[in-house]
């Protein structure tokens, strides 16, 4: 067995965490890597979605709070390419993965938002999803992924208030804000379920990654948790959830819920998603036209750098 292998095993079992310099198994850092790597991704393409409604907001209270929360979707990616850097990979190897459509992001991006209510909808069911499934990732035993997760998740509970009160605030307007925060609902209520992945029976690296203590839960627990969440909340916004198989089931313990559409899913997958196109070439060009800006950056720390030798 090598060396590291023993030490890495029992600092699994333990439930403590493996750190960059620890010895760990290359499929270990290959999976870290692509799921951290895709977890940020999707953090600096979900600006999109949202990013579009910042000069059309109602108020100048409702834009603070998006600009706020889009800026805060940014620092999440940061957060997270800084983690995948400490498995060795190179973050600009990573962006050109995700360019090159080599790399996925979350599916839930490739949608439109076409009404003010989708931002409500967004903050409520998409950091809402996020949230269920991130909390869990904060006992990582990966410790940079954890730790990152810590604060993102904190800010994630702000991104999901805010989204909620939005819809809150539509729902008890006039009948045609109410229709339009309903319609919103509709749309993002599936795709949103889609967020957790597929069946755990489709999941080729769930039950390694719960083995490593990577994911702590499996896809349909965590779907099914946010599920049982999301019933109550719809309830308390005057809204209903898009699914007429909804209903309690005592002996479970669970709301049961209707069939996802998995095509759907594996189509949006493999690019053919209503906005996978338009998500890519604006992230392309918005790398392109920032180049300048990463060069400065990077001219000002080599000056920096040069003059502190010099010192
Ligand atoms: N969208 C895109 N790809 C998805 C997906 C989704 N909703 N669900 C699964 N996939 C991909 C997986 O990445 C994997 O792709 P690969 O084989 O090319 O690497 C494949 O489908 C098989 O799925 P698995 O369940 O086997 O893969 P995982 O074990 O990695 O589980 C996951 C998928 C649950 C998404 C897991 O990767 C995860 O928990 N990731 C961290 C959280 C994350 O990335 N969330 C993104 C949501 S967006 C966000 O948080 C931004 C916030 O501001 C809202």
């Amino acid at each position: 067995m090598e060396p590291g292998r023993e030490r890495f095993e029992r600092t699994i079992a333990a439930d403590e965490r493996i750190e960059p310099r620890d010895w760990m198994p290359d499929a270990y850092r290959a999976t870290l890597v692509r799921q951290i790597a895709q977890h940020a991704h999707s953090e600096i393409i979900g600006m999109q979605p949202e990013g579009s409604w910042i000069t059309r907001a109602p108020s100048l209270r409702r834009k603070a709070i998006l600009i706020a929360k889009v800026q805060d979707e940014a620092g999440h990616g940061l957060y997270l390419y800084g983690a995948a850097e400490t498995l060795g990979v190179d973050r600009d190897e990573l962006l050109d993965k995700l360019h090159s459509g080599r790399h996925k992001y979350s599916s839930i991006f490739n949608y439109p938002t076409p009404t003010w209510a989708d931002v409500g909808a967004i903050g409520w069911l998409v950091d809402g999803a996020a949230i269920t499934n991130q909390v869990p990732l904060c006992r990582c035993s990966y410790g940079p992924y954890a730790r990152a997760m810590v604060r993102i998740c904190k800010e994630e509970s702000f991104h999901q208030r805010q989204g909620y009160e939005l819809l809150l605030t539509l729902s008890r307007g006039t009948p045609e804000q109410h229709a339009m925060a309903q319609d919103a609902v509709d749309r993002w209520w599936w795709p949103s379920l889609m967020m957790f992945g597929p069946p755990d029976d489709a999941s080729p690296r769930s039950a390694r990654s719960m083995a490593w203590k990577i994911k702590r839960h499996s896809n349909d627990e965590l779907r099914q948790r946010f599920v049982d969440i999301c019933v109550d909340q719809a309830a308390a916004l005057g809204l209903t959830l898009p699914d007429p198989d909804l209903r309690w089931n005592e002996e479970r313990g669970h709301w049961d819920f209707g069939a996802i559409d998995w095509d759907e899913f594996h189509a949006v997958l493999r690019g053919e998603g209503p906005c996978n196109e338009e998500r890519l070439t604006r992230r392309r060009r918005a790398h392109d036209e920032g180049a300048w800006v990463r060069e400065a950056a990077a001219a000002y720390a080599d000056k920096r750098a040069g003059v502190g030798a010099a010192a």
